[in-house]
């Protein structure tokens, strides 16, 4: 038996006025990613065919970072009914479940999102909520004997005894696309905001004497990120569940709580990371390799076995292989290093691809730009450079090549070549005596 198609709305349209940004709320990184795209994959984890959000006009950086999703603009900022409308035309006779997502509401679970739509295959109408701890803000859910929801009540509409309820909204909704759109015809905007509620859709499923059932989940699932604060609190979250799950699958980490990692992180089983590291987008660690202490890898695939820092930063588009090391207070900038090369000490690798064992002596750097162009350099594999080395791209070193100590190369160097470019140094036997002989009796300044 085929399954039927879900759809999910994500609402993206809001102003985010309480981030007090130029951002829009929904594009802040969480865990390395954009707080949207959070959302996009745990639909797409939960079998959403058609995956549809809502943006104002003037968002182009969502649509680009949610494709394939499509979006749809919401003219006007009317309220969170009202956004949903803006999906209308996509979901033109859609008769499948239809999830109704927050898009500040990130952390959710996909397997959520199921018992959601599990939950309104009898009504037609599920709504996610959670007990809050504190539930100033949030819309309260007034249940009735069999814990369906009968009215949803928001944070500034509330009686003082509402105020009380614990059990919130989070925001998230599944409703029968057959019956949506109806729904949200019948939501006015008699309201302290004077805005069109989708909290309303229950008492206007009432009126069909449809019912809307409940699924709750935990509140560090589904809080909702209106500030800087509550952004920062989602992160605190986010990345205890990551260290959790790196754990589980076989990471040492020292001191987890001093590790920050991206959202798309993969660490093989063996991997030890040493206190104070940060992940940023996109970086991938093969089994038995050693992050030491301090160091800041993005957008790097770091291969098995090797050693990294302490205090090294690897940047975006960059593969280090087996074996290799990148030692302290070296940087790698869309550079490769191959299988058990080295750059142990104080290093700029720019634009570069570093053969097999090749070993980057202390102080070496890559002149990679020369103020307009960004210039490549290759070196074969066992080739030694020597300490306090400028390589000035672009140009190739051929395998097995030696460069002396403190030269700058500026040409190609043949394998098996010994470059020397430093010039012999003046002697003069005895200066420093006479010198000193010259000089006595006056103060040194
Ligand atoms: C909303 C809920 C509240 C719930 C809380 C959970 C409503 C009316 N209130 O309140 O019951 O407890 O989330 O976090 O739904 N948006 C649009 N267009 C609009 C307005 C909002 O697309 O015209 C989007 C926003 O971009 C945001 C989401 O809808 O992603 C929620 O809007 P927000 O203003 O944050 O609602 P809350 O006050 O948090
Ligand atoms: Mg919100």
């Amino acid at each position: 038996m085929s399954r039927r198609q879900i759809a999910s709305i994500i609402l993206a349209a809001g102003k985010g006025t309480r981030m007090k940004s130029d951002l829009p709320k929904v594009m802040h990184p969480l865990g390395g990613m954009p707080v949207i795209a959070h959302i996009v994959k745990s639909c797409r984890a939960a079998h959403s065919d058609k995956i549809i959000v809502v943006t104002a006009p003037d968002m182009p950086d969502i649509a680009a970072t949610v494709a394939p999703a499509v979006t749809a603009v919401q003219p006007a900022q009317n309220g969170t009914a009202d956004a949903v409308k803006a999906a209308r035309s996509i979901l033109e006779g859609f008769d499948g479940p239809v999830l109704i997502l927050l898009g500040d509401v990130p952390l959710i679970r996909p397997e959520t999102l199921t018992a959601l739509v599990i939950a309104a295959e009898k009504t037609g109408l599920a709504v996610l909520g959670f007990e809050a701890a504190d539930p100033s803000g949030y819309g309260r859910l007034v249940t009735d004997d069999k814990k369906f929801v009968t009215e949803i009540v928001e944070d500034r509409d509330c009686t003082s005894d509402q105020a009380k309820i614990t059990l919130c909204n989070a925001g998230h909704f599944c409703v029968d696309g057959r019956r949506l759109f109806d729904w949200l015809d019948r939501i006015g905007n008699a309201n302290a905001q004077g805005e069109f509620y989708l909290t309303d859709i229950v008492a206007a499923a009432a009126k069909d004497k449809a019912g809307c059932a409940l699924v709750t989940a935990p509140e560090d699932e589904v809080m909702g990120i209106n500030s800087r604060a509550q952004l920062a609190q989602a992160e605190k979250i986010l990345q205890n569940k990551l260290r959790q799950k790196a754990m589980e699958n076989g990471v040492t980490l020292t001191d987890p709580d001093t590790v920050y990692l991206a959202a798309d992180t993969e660490l093989a089983a063996d991997v030890v990371i040493e206190p104070h590291v940060y992940f940023g987008p996109d970086v991938t660690v093969g089994r038995g390799t050693t992050i030491h202490a301090f160091s800041h890898i993005e957008g790097a695939a770091i291969g098995e076995n090797a050693s990294i820092g302490p205090f090294a930063r690897i940047r975006p588009q960059s593969a280090i292989g087996d074996r290799a090391t990148v030692g302290n207070f070296v940087e790698v900038n869309r550079s490769e290093l191959k299988a058990g090369s080295k750059s142990k000490h104080m290093s700029y690798l720019g634009d570069a691809v570093i053969g097999e064992n090749a070993n980057i002596g202390a102080g070496t750097v890559f002149a990679n730009y020369d103020g307009y162009n960004k210039l490549a350099t290759t070196i074969g594999r066992d080739v030694f450079i020597g300490s306090n080395s400028t390589i000035v791209a672009p140009l190739t070193i051929g395998d097995g090549a030696y460069i002396a100590a403190g030269g700058t190369i500026t040409m190609d160097i043949e394998p098996d070549a010994l470059a020397i470019a430093r010039n012999r140094p003046v002697i003069r036997d005895g200066w420093a005596a006479e010198h000193r002989a010259k000089m006595k009796g006056k103060n040194k300044s």
